[in-house]
């Protein structure tokens, strides 16, 4: 229900952001004003930064419908045509990882996007012939972790480009505040800024960190969360204090204690992990990254000194 949700439902509840929200705002309000669809939208930048919720919001604020779908879920370009065709004036339709759409998908989604038109083969071999079928004007909204990788013609379609990037510390502690209000538990500043510190720049992970913290203050504690609650509950799940977890100390130790601190390449670091080559590279590294702990070079991953220290480790003479 809706007093449970954590998710923002509209702009003005959204949090951080503020110059991807500011942008939107003018253009949500402009579309209404002119009584048109809002330009085609999409959102780039690491998971858990709220895309998802970002599309929600625009919907909510045009007032429509959203259909909401995935890259991998739309197989075959009927299934696109599908979706297409059940849209109502102005709604919204969020495709998630949108830069996983095959090649044949993605070309139907061409005339979609810019004359609002579905072309149709009927019938086969020499008789088939191409019918045009009017959509009613929508929006698109794409969510993808880089823009890099959505094909050239697919991204100058979006009239509307946006980079979704890490929340400030500052950010996160005002939405594990609204999220403790919601989930009406008592949570003193200090602690909720001892828990955003922790949250790799990402508010999913702040209000997941807050759940499992908010779970030992309420079975070992008397439920308020104080910063040592937080700081013991942090501990006991293995969250550091720079938030980094198990997978993260995994991959950088693999690195440093069976690959000489690097370069190893990805899919070799993956095997070593047993994670997925592509959750290594959208959903662990990019913070490690920010962080200056991890650098991407031609030859493979490296690690740096400054994560050497973080593990109270000394780099190899043979390094760099
Ligand atoms: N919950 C998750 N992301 C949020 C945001 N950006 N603002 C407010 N609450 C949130």
């Amino acid at each position: 229900g809706a007093l449970d949700s954590l998710r923002p439902r509209y702009l003005n509840e959204y949090i951080g952001q503020n110059q991807v929200k500011e942008n939107l705002g003018v253009f949500i309000q402009a579309a209404k004003m002119r009584n048109e669809a809002l330009d085609h939208v999409l959102l780039y930048g690491p998971p858990g930064l709220g895309k998802t919720t970002l599309s929600n919001i625009i919907a909510n604020e045009l007032g429509v419908n959203i259909r909401i779908t995935s890259g991998p879920a739309i197989e075959r370009p009927g299934d696109l045509a599908a979706l297409l065709t059940n849209l109502q004036q102005g709604d919204v339709l969020f495709i998630d990882e949108i830069h996983r759409l095959n090649r044949t998908v993605e070309e139907v989604l061409y005339p979609a996007m810019e004359d609002y038109a579905l072309d149709i083969i009927i019938g086969k071999g020499p008789s088939a012939r191409s019918v045009r079928l009017d959509l009613p004007p929508f929006t698109l909204v794409g969510a993808t972790t880089r823009a890099g990788l959505l094909s050239s013609p697919l991204r100058d379609r979006f009239g509307v480009v946006s980079h979704l990037d890490y929340y400030t510390v500052e950010d996160l502690c005002r939405i594990v505040m609204r999220a403790s209000d919601i989930l009406q538990v008592k949570i003193l500043p200090d602690a909720a800024e001892e828990i955003a510190g922790r949250s790799r720049g990402t508010p999913r992970v702040a209000n997941r960190l807050l759940k499992r913290v908010r779970d030992f203050a309420q079975v070992r504690g008397d439920g308020i969360i104080s910063k040592e609650m937080a700081v013991s509950a942090l501990k006991l799940i293995q969250v550091d204090a720079l938030g980094l977890d198990q997978v993260d100390h995994q991959l950088l130790l693999a690195i440093i204690d069976k690959f000489q601190g690097g370069p190893v390449g990805l899919d070799t670091l993956a095997a070593t992990i047993g994670e997925e080559p592509d959750t290594i590279e959208d959903v662990y590294e990019p913070y490690l990254l920010q962080i200056g702990f991890l650098q991407r070079t031609p030859r493979g991953r490296i690690v740096t000194n400054r994560a050497y220290v973080h593990f109270g480790r000394t780099p190899n003479e043979s390094g760099s």
